[in-house]
């Protein structure tokens, strides 16, 4: 074998000091351009969830950028996913979601099974066979995985298979048996700013004593009634996480809590919180098993140290577990300066008894009404960030490095991307970059590999 002169590419904006980052990775178009060449279509991306394809021949069409991807389910263990691309002249096939035994052109009527294969050509006679090779003619397939009840795409053939890429994040929530959550609700917020800056807001909770105060423990004050300082405490903030955010802290978890107050505990606030915490846990993880939920032990999971209040998994997606239930959330690019914002309550149903297929949101604005207090506090900071950046006399941001890292660790995979590193480099620094939020600067191996412009 030869070895080929490789040189990665040059990477504007780049990070060069792991604790700033420069601005115009956030509003300059020619840095959006290479993301859209170099990186998005070599990531895994949650394309949906799977309740939104319950049955054969549901499907759904995700976007990113310029490119719709059909994702379909073909039976009961296969989604696939094709370019949403008529092989005729390029008409776009489906749009939405909905249900279909074939799809059918709506231009000239050309037709395809939901394995891709092409069914039907109108007046076939009139076209030279080498136009109709049947192999040429199936639908182009995307790569199309499926983990933690998500269908998952990545456009590059040549990529690693999902599960390496989504490592420890993966296995992790595995144990928290992520695949047997199922959509409560599902909301969507247009936010005017660029989606590096919409992800990094979830990733600190530096944030938390100035933007969202009711989190804090001052915030709270106990009563004189005979439950527990430390139980009225925990009480306080599963209601005000959970308040209006579904499975952020859900409500039946909140009810069972409830139920416990009253029971003896020691007077010592650090004993007293670790049996609270553990009686909870148990009875959360009893009231669950008992109605036919596929439920781990919550307990076990906590005392390994398993689940972290916030997962993230690169580049776009974030599990939020609370007892049963958890919040999650999905970040797409719509411009150098506009994003989609997806939040899900996700939670556990009996069999028998979970919701049907969720219908897509239509996208609401920053300062809805309708939003929960926590988003709303985030959301309200996002737009007045974004204009704070185009500042001339500011140049970068300034990051902790010690509690901020995960944006850094963040922002210089992408530089790997845009680098056009080799997946055999990128993958080990996706993982470093799979983890909870409020960690330090990694080493992720990758900084004298990528040159700065
Ligand atoms: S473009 Fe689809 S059948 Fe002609
Ligand atoms: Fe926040």
């Amino acid at each position: 074998m030869t070895d080929v002169e490789w040189t990665p590419l040059p990477v504007p904006w780049a990070v060069r000091s792991v604790d700033r980052i420069p601005k115009q990775r956030y509003f300059d178009p020619d840095f959006y351009a290479l993301e859209t060449e170099l990186f998005w279509p070599r990531v895994w991306q949650m394309a949906c969830r799977l309740e939104e394809v319950p049955k054969p021949g549901d499907f759904v069409e995700y976007e990113i950028l310029d490119q719709s991807i059909i994702v379909v389910r073909v039976d009961d263990s296969t989604v696939r996913a094709y370019y949403n691309a008529c092989r005729h002249r390029g008409m776009k096939l489906i749009e939405g979601s909905g249900t279909r035994r074939s799809f059918v052109c709506p231009f000239h009527g050309w037709c395809w099974g939901l394995d891709g294969n092409n069914t039907f050509v109108l007046r076939s006679e009139m076209f030279d066979d080498a136009n109709l090779d049947a192999d040429d003619l199936a639908l182009t397939p995307v790569r199309c995985e499926l983990w933690g009840g998500c269908a998952w795409i990545n456009l590059d053939d040549d990529a690693p298979p999902l599960r390496d890429c989504i490592e420890p994040f993966g296995s992790r929530h595995d144990e928290f048996k992520v695949e047997a959550l199922r959509t409560e609700w599902w909301k969507s917020c247009l936010l005017p700013v660029n989606w590096k800056l919409a992800t990094a807001a979830f990733m600190e909770g530096y944030h938390v004593p100035q933007t969202h105060p009711q989190l804090l423990p001052s915030a709270y004050s106990p009563d004189s009634s005979s439950v527990h300082p430390v139980v009225q405490a925990s009480l306080y903030f599963m209601r005000t996480l959970g308040s209006g955010m579904g499975g952020m802290t859900h409500e039946n978890d909140i009810r069972i809590a409830e139920g416990l107050q009253h029971m003896s505990l020691p007077d010592d606030p650090a004993e007293a919180m670790a049996t609270w915490r553990g009686a909870v846990n148990d009875a959360v993880t009893s009231w669950h098993r008992a109605r036919d939920c596929d439920f781990p032990d919550l307990n076990d999971l906590e005392r390994r140290r398993v689940i972290d209040p916030i997962g993230f998994c690169f580049p776009h997606y974030f599990i939020l577990p609370q007892y049963s239930s958890a919040s999650s959330y999905r970040i797409r690019p719509l411009g150098p300066e506009e994003t989609l914002f997806e939040v899900w309550s996700l939670t556990r149903y009996p069999n028998d008894r979970a919701p049907g297929k969720p219908a897509a949101p239509q996208p609401l604005a920053p300062d809805d009404p309708s939003w929960p207090m926590i988003p709303a506090q985030d959301f309200s900071n996002l737009p007045r960030q974004q204009k704070g950046l185009h500042a001339k006399g500011f140049e970068y941001m300034r990051l902790s490095d010690q509690i901020e890292g995960l944006i850094s660790n963040f922002e210089r995979v992408i530089d790997g991307f845009i680098a056009g590193l080799p997946y055999d480099q990128l993958v080990p620094a996706i993982q470093r970059t799979n983890t909870t939020i409020d960690v330090p600067v990694a080493e992720l191996g990758l900084s004298e590999k990528v040159r700065a412009w």
